[in-house]
């Protein structure tokens, strides 16, 4: 989508700005580009005196803002969001007042049939938020025991049906490798009773399961929790936004249970409902805000 317009809908943006309360002036950082909407609304409320770092690890989403944030306060960096310590050092920015994290994939991501994020088209099984780093989920995929296969499916799947799965992703690849999205989606579909009333489709859960694996987004995200208040100025503020219960246990458990964070919301912030019906994507969206003593 290099240079296009982003599709993707930044969710609960009133809110984020509502908390991180951007100044004119201030240092944020989003570490989580994507279509580059949370950036923008940032980069306008700090403004020419201020400076928004906005990290992604998808070469495309960076490529895409370079062009669409052209002239604002904004400083691209194509690293993981864990790397933010690094990064901030050597661009010697000065006191952050808030970190935003927009966890999962974007949109643009989604209907870019070439990386098999989205299960209803013939992409290649890649699933990487970064292609040029690490391996594609089809090598995960066609390579790991059946033990482990399950475990992966069911751990950051919560699948019920993980052994099923990982049983008959093994007995096909005995006879030709799987190789795209829609292969694997069609296997999973025939494991998966569809439950009655449920819209979702039943391979959301395993492709949830090894988008998670081959990014590694679980240990991403744990590790960042613990550098952001190395990072944040005393009273700043560390804004997440996650999408399903493991990413939201860990930020909850983190923002609790960590001295250095003063939880602000005791429970997540969730999108309206006139937020769900304009963008549906966001209906599992859950923020969760704490401030650096
Ligand atoms: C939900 S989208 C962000 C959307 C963005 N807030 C907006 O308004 O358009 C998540 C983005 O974060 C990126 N991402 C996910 N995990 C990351 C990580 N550990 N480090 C850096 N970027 C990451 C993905 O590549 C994706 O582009």
């Amino acid at each position: 989508m290099a240079g296009e317009k982003s599709v993707h809908a930044s969710v609960l943006a009133q809110e984020v700005l509502r908390w991180l309360d951007p100044q004119a002036g201030d240092v944020l950082v989003d570490g989580t580009l994507g279509g580059g909407g949370h950036t923008r609304l940032l980069a306008e409320a700090v403004g020419p005196t201020g400076l928004v770092i906005a990290f992604d690890r998808d070469p495309r989403a960076l490529a895409a803002a370079e062009r669409n944030l052209a002239g604002m306060p904004v400083k691209l960096a194509h690293a993981n969001f864990s790397e933010m310590a690094a990064v901030l050092d050597s661009e010697a920015t000065g006191p952050v007042k808030g970190i935003l994290l927009d966890l999962g994939l974007s949109s643009d991501q989604l209907a870019d049939a070439s990386r098999g994020f989205s299960f209803l088209a013939e992409g290649p099984l890649d699933l990487r938020f970064d292609p040029t780093e690490g391996a594609p989920a089809s090598q995960l995929v066609n390579r790991l025991g059946e033990k482990e296969l399950a475990d992966v499916i069911y751990r950051y799947g919560e699948e019920r049906f993980s052994r099923r799965i990982a049983r008959r992703i093994v007995e096909r690849r005995k006879t030709k490798p799987i190789e795209t999205a829609g292969e694997l989606a069609e296997l999973v579909r025939g494991c998966v009773p569809r439950s009655r009333g449920h819209a979702i489709d039943p391979a959301t859960r395993t492709f949830q399961a090894l988008r998670i694996a081959v990014n590694r987004e679980l240990e991403s995200l744990e590790t960042t929790l613990r550098v952001i208040p190395d990072i944040l100025a005393p009273g700043g503020r560390a804004a997440v936004i996650s999408f399903h219960s493991l990413e939201d246990r860990l930020v909850k458990t983190a923002f609790r249970d960590d001295p250095r964070y003063d939880a602000l919301t005791r429970k997540p912030i969730r999108p309206s409902e006139e937020e769900i019906r304009r963008n549906p994507r966001s209906r599992s969206a859950r923020l969760r805000v704490a401030a650096r003593r």
